[in-house]
């Protein structure tokens, strides 16, 4: 109530004072008026009366003019008349008059000496009046004054009563905007805040309820913004609280991203993170209407990268391939994020557009990726597109080092294939560093990896690192046996390290995983998988009583049309699932400057027109067999799919990891639901109690997806439980954790200290 008073009193006391004003102005205005009419009124009465009396003032003629004086003394407000002759006396005076006015007035002096009319108000004896005067005239000469009072008490009376129905007015409008004006504060303002302390109060106690729906507005929608994301980090908090103190309980050994955060503030003693990667977390894209977008890329690595910059800190330094993104970095190319709730510097490095060719498409994804993927796409290695690959990792690289100026012994995460010569670079310029480059591809066999003219400055530029991860222990192998065959080195097998000229570089798998949300869903998004999935269905215009769902980039290396052909089978076997069952491929397009990748979303898109024509016909209704959802999706619109799904899919035909897998194990908290798993993606090693298939084996898959639809609840309950079990212990903050730990405990190799470990 106070704080409304506060709000409202300044318009209370600038209602009442413009009110007060404005009745001020109109008892003026109206005296005014008023004082105008009598005087005009006295003007024209001594007007006519002056003709009349004039004729009078000869001698002997008095009697005339005291009938006369008496006559004209009978009107409204008229007090009387007087004759004043030049001496200044009373020639005929109205009976009653003022004894005051026997003899001539001030007033009448003042006419008779300017020889003209002359009106005035004045207080007479307490009385207000109004006096005019005029000269009279007998034979040209002046013969005395005629004077005419009025009495004004009445003009007096009529302003007090409208100054009396102003105040009144003032009043009664002050009021009114008052209570007004409280009744808006508190609709708009006080209620809206006083239910979101009221929620704040029963999350801080522990109540998990929805936000309040506020008024939209600017201050709203920010305050709505504030106190959601503060809502989401304090749930996160008190999960992650929750969790440290069951795991103290149980003397478990899970890793949380507050245990990370501890541990490497522990290790890197404060010093920041450095990440590079070619992918940026966040993009930001210009839409037609030139707004700015941000976009989370679809991306493994990003998706399990972005948990441990945000439970560390550091910069991430990648590639700024959005439209807007130079619109939305700082004058040395950064800015911090996420955007919503900023924690780590993102460090963007700009390429032309031939380097992007030809590093990126070209040598990276053209070259590289084909190479260590055994999806029997061939490789294609072109000289420039090599150069422009030297190149784009000399630009990194330089980012790489302008980021760690200043900061001693910087330790650096490089990612991924599209840095292999970045590692040696930096350690060259920066021997104190402590670099380490996880490989998130697939490394194949040396024959295979020698097809690349270049193997030996690739291996040369990745040993310049101290560590070396993959996924699984068979790539570590393959890698070492590559060392082996292309380069002079000294390979320990039963260290797992390479020896090169007295530098050592270990070799180690570390599988990834994903943060493994420890947070109950709010109400929103507390659907049961039926809900969701009917929600869904209706979203997409379809009927259907079963899903599958699928989640890839469309790449040709996850096995996208040979699921398809497997729900064909599987349809085909069991007519019974059609009408039913409908499986939803969300498909983000990807790397569709190159032609063999746009290709494959042509062949993906026709692949799933044929087998939904195959199945539909006039009596299927709405059902589809197939949904192919050709855009990128953010997590939450695919967390729902995960959520309403009987069956998820991952079939890739070859595949470092594959964290859609552990994304949709993840996503199901109420332990329903099975995963289809292709065992050429490394989560296969993980995830036994996946249903594991061939890819390329048609039947098989067919076979896969009937056990999956058909798989009793129990029997879904206790597989998932397992793999929920296995992927909420290995996090990604296990990931970073282990590889973290291993690089910091590595001693560094300097010139004047040669590195024993
Ligand atoms: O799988 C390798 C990888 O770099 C992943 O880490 C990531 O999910 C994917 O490729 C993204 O590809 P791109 O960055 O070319 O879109």
């Amino acid at each position: 109530m106070r704080t409304t008073l506060k709000i409202v009193l300044p318009l209370i006391i600038s209602v009442a004072v413009i009110s007060l004003l404005f009745a001020g102005y109109q008892v003026r205005t109206e005296r005014r008026i008023l004082r105008n009419d009598l005087s005009r009124r006295a003007e024209i009465l001594g007007e006519s009366l002056q003709e009349s009396v004039e004729p009078l003032l000869d001698h002997g003629r008095e009697k005339n003019l005291q009938r006369l004086v008496d006559r004209f003394g009978q009107r409204e407000h008229l007090q009387g008349v007087a004759v004043y002759d030049t001496g200044g006396n009373a020639l005929a005076l109205t009976p009653g008059l003022a004894p005051v006015f026997k003899s001539r007035p001030a007033t009448a002096t003042h006419a008779a000496e300017k020889d003209s009319g002359y009106g005035q108000f004045l207080k007479v004896e307490g009385q207000p009046m109004h006096i005019y005067a005029l000269p009279l005239h007998n034979n040209a000469k002046p013969a005395g004054v005629l004077a005419l009072y009025h009495d004004t008490t009445y003009i007096d009376v009529q302003l007090s009563h409208t100054l009396r129905d102003a105040l009144l007015t003032a009043l009664i409008q002050t009021l009114l905007i008052t209570a007004l004006a409280m009744v808006l504060v508190r609709w708009t303002f006080t209620n809206p805040l006083t239910r979101t302390a009221k929620w704040l109060r029963t999350l801080r106690t522990g109540q998990s309820h929805a936000p309040p729906t506020l008024p939209e507005g600017e201050i709203f929608d920010q305050l709505h913004h504030e106190v959601t994301h503060l809502a989401r980090d304090l749930n996160a908090a008190r999960a992650s609280a929750e969790k440290e103190a069951r795991l103290r309980d149980t003397n478990a050994s899970q890793w949380t991203s507050e245990r990370l955060r501890v541990s490497l503030r522990n290790k890197l003693k404060g010093q920041p993170l450095f990440v590079v990667s070619n992918r940026e977390p966040y993009m930001h894209v210009l839409n037609e209407n030139r707004s700015v977008s941000v976009i989370v890329p679809a991306s493994g690595l990003v998706t399990a990268l972005e948990p441990v910059l945000l439970a560390c800190d550091g910069t991430w330094i990648a590639h700024g391939a959005g439209s807007a993104d130079r619109q939305t970095v700082d004058s040395h190319d950064r800015l911090r994020v996420p955007p919503d709730r900023p924690s780590y510097n993102l460090r963007r490095v700009w390429l032309t557009a031939e380097e992007e060719k030809g590093y990126y498409q070209g040598f990276a994804n053209e070259g590289l990726w084909p190479l260590c993927h055994i999806a029997h796409t061939r490789p294609v290695f072109r000289p420039d597109d090599w150069l422009y690959y030297q190149q784009a990792n000399r630009h990194f690289a330089n980012a790489v080092l302008d980021e760690m100026e200043g900061t001693e012994s910087p330790i650096l995460l490089a990612q991924d294939y599209h840095f292999a010569l970045l590692p040696r670079m930096v350690k060259e310029a920066r021997p104190d560093a402590r670099v380490a480059i996880f490989w998130h591809i697939p490394w194949p066999n040396a024959e295979v990896f020698g097809i690349c003219p270049w193997q030996r400055e690739l291996i040369d530029g990745l040993l310049g690192a101290d560590l070396i991860g993959f996924h699984t222990q068979t790539h570590c192998n393959n890698f070492l046996s590559t060392v082996d065959r292309a380069v002079e080195a000294l390979t320990e097998w039963d260290r797992f390290a390479v020896n090169r000229q007295g530098r050592v570089t270990r070799v180690r798998p570390y599988p990834i995983s994903v943060a493994f949300p420890e947070q109950t869903r709010t109400i929103n998004d507390s659907r049961n998988a039926g809900e969701e999935r009917a929600a869904l269905c209706a979203e997409l215009g379809i009927e259907a009583s079963l899903l599958g769902v699928g989640v890839d980039r469309v790449d040709y290396t996850k096995g996208i049309i040979e699921r398809f052909r497997g729900i064909e089978r599987f349809l085909e076997l069991n007519p019974a699932y059609q009408r039913r069952f409908t499986f939803v491929q969300i498909g983000a397009p990807s790397r569709t400057d190159i032609e063999r990748y746009r290709q494959f979303l042509d062949e993906v898109s026709a692949e799933a027109d044929r087998i939904n024509a195959r199945f539909q016909n006039g009596q299927t209704g709405r059902w589809r067999p197939i949904v192919f959802l050709r855009k990128h999706h953010s997590h939450e619109e695919i967390d729902r799919y995960y959520r309403a799904a009987s069956v998820c899919l991952v079939t890739s035909l070859h595949d470092g990891m594959n964290l859609v897998a552990k994304e949709f194990i993840a996503a199901r908290d109420d332990e329903r639901g099975v995963l289809i798993l292709s065992t050429f993606a490394g989560a296969a090693l993980e995830l036994g109690d996946a249903l594991l298939i061939n890819p390329y084996d048609v039947q098989q898959l067919a076979e896969a997806i009937h056990r999956a639809v058909d798989m009793p609840e129990e029997q879904q309950a206790s597989r998932m439980h397992h793999m929920r079990m296995h992927v909420r212990e290995h996090n990604i903050y296990r990931w970073a954790a282990n590889l973290l730990s291993d690089l910091t405990e590595i001693r560094i190799d300097t010139p004047d200290r040669a590195e024993v470990s």
